[in-house]
Formats: structure tokens, sequence, C-alpha cells
């Protein structure tokens, strides 16, 4: 099993001077937690200037998005290579906003893990049902739809290098919290569904996180559940205060 993954998605906050401010101040107060593994999102804009910053701390960088091909006439992308250049070890792919805002399909989610994994990228690909799917009892047709077609043709070797992330959307900066049985039964079906796929061996190794307004009050309470193995934290990562004591449930 993997330590706890907590990641602080920054969203698109921060210009460079405020990300590496945060970034020390960051570093300074987790060096000592060995038992964990850290990482923080922030925008591309920033990852470089941070890459020099957390070298040497247990602080890794995230992506919040990849391009699935190696190079080419691609503008305004950002390849897979370009973010291990960078500084990266994870990368964020089909995030709720990257599919509501950006029309990203579960195709699309697939290409991009495949793309990370071959770079060396860790890839967290993130599923989640709407409040409307939830509501008309899709929850489950919906997060197997984004596995299958997300995961599609994923090797099972590269499989044990991908981090699953459950936000059910309806949670995502609403301050709506999902309880955590309610997160744990979701959780639990992922890896269920990687099982039948992959075996039991390899699905018990996949690090599946939450996400969802998870703040310092309920971080803890999440991470009690058996197959909760880390936190995607949105707006409570913006303050180096509360992701630390995040950091520390
Ligand atoms: P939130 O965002 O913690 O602000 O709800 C989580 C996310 O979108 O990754």
């Amino acid at each position: 099993m993997h330590k706890p993954l907590i990641i602080g998605n920054w969203k698109m906050h921060k210009v460079v001077a405020e990300a590496v401010e945060f970034a020390r101040q960051l570093a300074a107060s987790v060096t000592p937690v060995a038992d964990r593994d850290v990482a923080i999102a922030p925008p591309f804009t920033a990852l470089h200037a941070l890459s020099a910053v957390l070298k040497d701390t247990v602080i890794a960088l995230c992506a919040q998005d990849v391009h699935w091909e190696e190079e080419g006439a691609f503008t305004g992308e950002v390849s897979a290579r370009m973010l291990l250049d960078a500084g990266c070890r994870y990368v964020l792919i089909g995030h709720s906003e990257r599919r509501r805002w950006f029309s990203e399909s579960n195709e699309d989610v697939n290409r991009k893990a495949k793309a990370a994994l071959k770079a060396g990228l860790l890839p967290v690909v993130c599923v989640g049902e709407t409040l409307d799917e939830r509501e008309a009892d899709q929850t489950f047709s919906v997060i197997r739809r984004q596995l299958k077609e997300g995961l599609n043709n994923i090797a099972a070797n590269d499989i044990r290098r991908t981090i699953v992330a459950y936000e059910p959307v309806w949670a995502i900066g609403t301050g709506k919290t999902a309880i955590p049985e309610q997160a744990e039964e979701i959780h639990d079906f992922i890896r269920q569904f990687i099982a039948r796929i992959h075996g039991t061996d390899i699905a018990a190794e996949i690090s599946i996180l939450y996400g969802g307004s998870v703040n310092p009050d309920n971080a803890a309470y999440l991470m009690a559940q058996k197959d909760i193995g880390g936190l995607l934290v949105g707006g409570a990562s913006l303050d180096p205060g509360s992701l630390r004591k995040i950091i520390h449930y």
C-alpha cells in the first residue's frame, strides 16, 4: 500500500511570487512528515519556479492538465515531457472543471493518461458524478463509464502507477462534503472495478483519493475510511496553514 497522498489543487490561482512564498512556508512546516506523500498543483506558469523551491523537500509537483501528443502544432497545450522537464511528478487528468468547461471526454482522459504514463508521470485520473446524476440514481453507471473509457487499454503495470481521484461534482467548491461512508461506498466500487479487470492484488495497490470540500475539520474522518488513500484539496489548499493542517490530519 502507498503512503497517504495529499494533493493541493490551486486551480487558476497565484502568480509566481505568491506561489513561491507559499511553497517556502509549506516546505518549512511539513518537512518532518515522512509518512505521507504531498504534492501541490499550481498553474503551469508557476511550475518551474516551484520546482527550484521544492527541490530537496518532501513536496512534489503536480500539473493540472496535459496534452496527449508529444509535440506538434497544438497551440496552447503542454506535453507530458514538458511537465517532467518542469519538475512534475504527478498530473491531474479529467478534473470535472476540465470536463465541464472544456468539454473533455472520457476518450481525452484516456489519451492523456496514456501519454502521462508513457512519459513517466503519475496520472491522477478524476471521476465523479454531478448532483443531477446522483439524484437520478446514475452515480454508479457514470463512474463505471468514466473508469471503463478513461482507463481503457491501460496495462496492469501502468494501472499500478495510476491514481484515481473520486470527486463528486456537487461537493467541489460547495462546502458540501460527501459524508465519509458515502465516499467510501464509491471508493470501494472503484477498487472492485479495477479488481475485476486487473485482479485484487493490483486493485489493492491503487491509491484512490477523495476530493470535494476537504478541509482541516473533515480530513481525518475521510482518511479513516478503508478505501480512501488520500485527498485532493482545492479551496483549502490555497492557504498554507490550512493545507498544513490537512497534511497533518
Ligand atoms: P474543493 O476542490 O476542495 O475546493 O472542493 C476540490 C477539487 O476541485 O479538486
